[in-house]
């Protein structure tokens, strides 16, 4: 992929709330870029594309991944990023979100926010002056779903075309769901989503995954059906509970998810595919919705996908800092020798 240039040379919105805003040349833009600068970190060089800039985190939530993989990928870059944890600033009680996106907008280059609701990524895109990317909302998961396509990719299944790949998310149609049936659909996959009816998700989803399927190819659906495993290429899940304080007790959610919708050894042979692998973006409930034997087995690619948020925050940070070709042209320069 030595030379890539991008379909778009400055992206057609300021901020990365959403990968449904944007087309399937300007993900596979940002995907690309930062597969590109994967390898070149690997392979010992070194870049500086974002001196002097800083990204401000700001969290709602806790996180890990998230929050490190930004981090780290700011520093990795040149430049640096400012840990804004819940309670750590006026943002709240004493100060609202608009006046705080106006204040960071004019001290810092680009903003990340992990937020309990999407309203409020949309406040801070709106009063900022500078890009806005979406660290998740209760809507979807925009940076997860750049490093799970990274990692999809990765680890392809042999001879396949986009159209003969199926995924398949298991449980709880949470935003992380949301996103993969977006990401998958929009790469002209099949995308299933394999959950009980109560818990199934959205028409909004379905129809945006459908879309993409009339333009990209591909399929997208929801089954309550285990039959639906048979073929899966991905298995992936997401935890059943405490996403969010003040949710339904875990009881509940364990009578409804447990045991049809655990990933085990029983439900990968249900694909009919020893070569499935499986997926998980972490945290983990180990033994809930997920055994030790999976997670920790020979298929998983769930650490693979943990590393590769680093891998997809790089790419989004230069993307959206407009930095991306300068930097794409300069790896291709140091690969020449020049
Ligand atoms: N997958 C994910 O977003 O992890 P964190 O909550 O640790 O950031």
């Amino acid at each position: 992929m030595d030379g890539y240039v991008l379909t778009h040379k400055i992206p057609t919105h300021k901020d990365f709330l959403d990968t449904a805003d944007f087309d399937q040349s300007e993900m596979l833009d940002i995907i690309n870029t930062a597969m590109i600068v994967r390898d070149f970190i690997k392979s010992g060089g070194y870049l500086n594309a974002m001196f002097h800039k800083s990204l401000a985190m700001i969290f709602e939530q806790k996180s890990t991944r998230t929050r490190v993989s930004f981090e780290v990928a700011m520093e990795q870059l040149g430049g640096h990023a400012l840990n804004l944890a819940p309670g750590a600033i006026q943002l709240g009680k004493h100060e609202t979100i608009e006046d705080t996106a106006k204040v960071l907008g004019r001290m810092c280059d680009m903003l990340m926010s992990r937020v309990d609701r999407h309203e409020s990524i949309e406040a801070l895109a709106k009063y900022s002056a500078v890009p806005v990317i979406n660290g998740m909302s209760d809507r979807v998961h925009p940076t997860q779903g750049v490093g799970d396509m990274i990692t999809i990719f990765d680890h392809w299944p042999a001879g396949k075309n986009p159209q003969d790949v199926k995924v398949v998310f298991v449980g709880d149609a949470t935003q992380v769901c949301n996103t993969l049936c977006e990401m998958t659909t929009k790469m002209g996959m099949n995308f299933v989503h394999y959950g009980p009816e109560g818990h199934k998700i959205s028409d909004e989803w379905l129809n945006i995954g459908q879309r993409n399927v009339s333009q990209y190819g591909g399929s997208c659906m929801w089954s309550d059906d285990p039959k639906c495993l048979e073929g899966a290429d991905f298995i992936y899940t997401d935890v059943w509970y405490g996403l969010y304080d003040k949710e339904t007790p875990k009881e509940v959610y364990m009578a409804e998810f447990y045991p049809k919708y655990q990933v085990n050894d029983e439900l990968m042979t249900a694909t009919v595919n020893p070569n499935c692998k499986f997926m998980h973006c972490l945290p983990a409930s180990r033994n809930e919705e997920v055994t030790d034997s999976v997670l920790d087995g020979p298929n998983s690619v769930a650490f693979d996908e943990a590393e590769n948020r680093l891998t997809a925050q790089r790419g989004l940070v230069l993307y959206f800092g407009k930095v991306a070709q300068l930097t794409l042209d300069y790896i291709k320069q140091q690969k020449e020798g020049k």
